[in-house]
C-alpha cells in the first residue's frame, strides 16, 4: 500500500468543490399539481465537482443483474447510482435546505431534518429493467437534483398524473391516500404488477400513456437544480441513443425525522 495512492482532501478542498456561484439564482415555480424550486448557475465549479464525484465507486445494478448476481440495491433508478457520505456535502445540503425553507417549499425544522446524498448516472446504451422508465414516487420528502453535465440531447424530470378508469386523477401519494380502493388497486396492477413481469429492454424515452398523463417537465440543464416533493409521480426523460452523452446529477434527499 502506497500512501500516495489515496485521494485525500482538506475540508477547504471539499468546500471549494461545492461552493455556490455568486450568480446563482433560485425561483419558486408552480404548475398544476406541483410546486418546485428551480436554481440556475448553482455551483462555481460544477466540472470540478463532477470530476471529484466520478471517482466514487458504484455498483451498477444493471451489470449485477445481467450476470445473475444478487444485489442489495433496492432503488429502481435507471443507470447507476453512487452512494455518498452526506457529511462531505453539509454546506451544500444546508444551503438547499434553507432555499427550500425560505421559499416555503417545505417547513422542516432544521433540528429534525436528515440528508442523504447520492448521484444518478444515465448513459447511452443503458437498458431499462422492469419498466423503470415509468413514473414513481420517492420514499424521502424532498429531492434536489443538481445537474452536472449537458447530455446534448433533450432530457428532463417529467411529471405525470394518474388517470384511473373511474375518471379520477391523482398527482401525488397524498391524493391517492384518500382515493377509493379500486383506484389504488388499479395503480398496483398498472405499476407494480406490470413492472414486475417485465425484464430488460432498451431504455424508453417515456412521455406518458393512457394511465400516466404527462403534464409537465423541468429541463435538466447543466449546473441547474430542481427541487420538488418526492410524493409526486415523476420520471427521468433521457435519450439513451448514441447521440447522447452522460447525464450526471448529484442528489440531496431531505426528510424530517
Ligand atoms: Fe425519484
Amino acid at each position: 500500500m502506497d500512501i500516495n495512492n489515496f485521494s485525500r482532501y482538506s475540508s477547504g478542498d471539499l468546500e471549494s468543490l461545492i461552493e455556490i456561484s455568486p450568480n446563482a439564482e433560485f425561483e419558486l415555480c408552480r404548475h398544476d399539481g406541483i410546486k418546485y424550486i428551480k436554481g440556475h448557475n448553482v455551483l462555481r465549479r460544477p466540472d470540478d465537482f463532477a470530476e471529484f464525484l466520478s471517482k466514487f465507486p458504484a455498483e451498477d445494478r444493471n451489470i449485477s443483474l445481467q450476470r445473475n448476481e444478487k444485489t442489495e440495491i433496492d432503488s429502481s433508478a435507471p443507470g447507476f447510482q453512487q452512494y455518498l457520505k452526506e457529511n462531505y456535502f453539509a454546506k451544500l445540503n444546508q444551503k438547499l435546505f434553507k432555499v427550500g425553507y425560505q421559499m416555503k417549499l417545505h417547513r422542516y425544522p432544521i433540528q429534525r431534518v436528515k440528508f442523504d446524498n447520492f448521484t444518478n448516472c444515465c448513459y447511452p446504451g443503458m437498458l431499462a429493467f422492469q419498466k423503470n422508465y415509468l413514473p414513481h414516487t420517492d420514499r424521502f420528502g424532498i429531492a434536489a437534483n443538481l445537474y452536472l453535465t449537458d447530455p446534448g440531447t433533450k432530457t428532463s424530470t417529467s411529471f405525470y398524473r394518474i388517470r384511473c378508469s373511474s375518471g379520477n386523477v391523482y398527482h401525488n401519494e397524498f391524493e391517492l391516500s384518500k382515493a377509493p380502493k379500486e383506484d389504488a388497486l388499479e395503480l398496483k396492477a398498472r405499476y407494480i404488477d406490470e413492472g414486475a413481469n417485465a425484464s430488460w429492454e432498451p431504455w424508453v424515452f417515456f412521455r406518458g400513456n393512457d394511465f400516466y398523463d404527462f403534464y409537465y417537465e423541468i429541463p435538466a440543464e447543466y449546473n441547474s437544480v430542481s427541487m420538488y416533493r418526492g410524493n409526486v409521480w415523476h420520471s427521468i426523460c433521457y435519450d439513451a441513443s448514441p447521440e447522447s452523452k452522460v447525464r450526471y446529477s448529484f442528489v440531496t434527499a431531505m426528510f424530517a425525522e
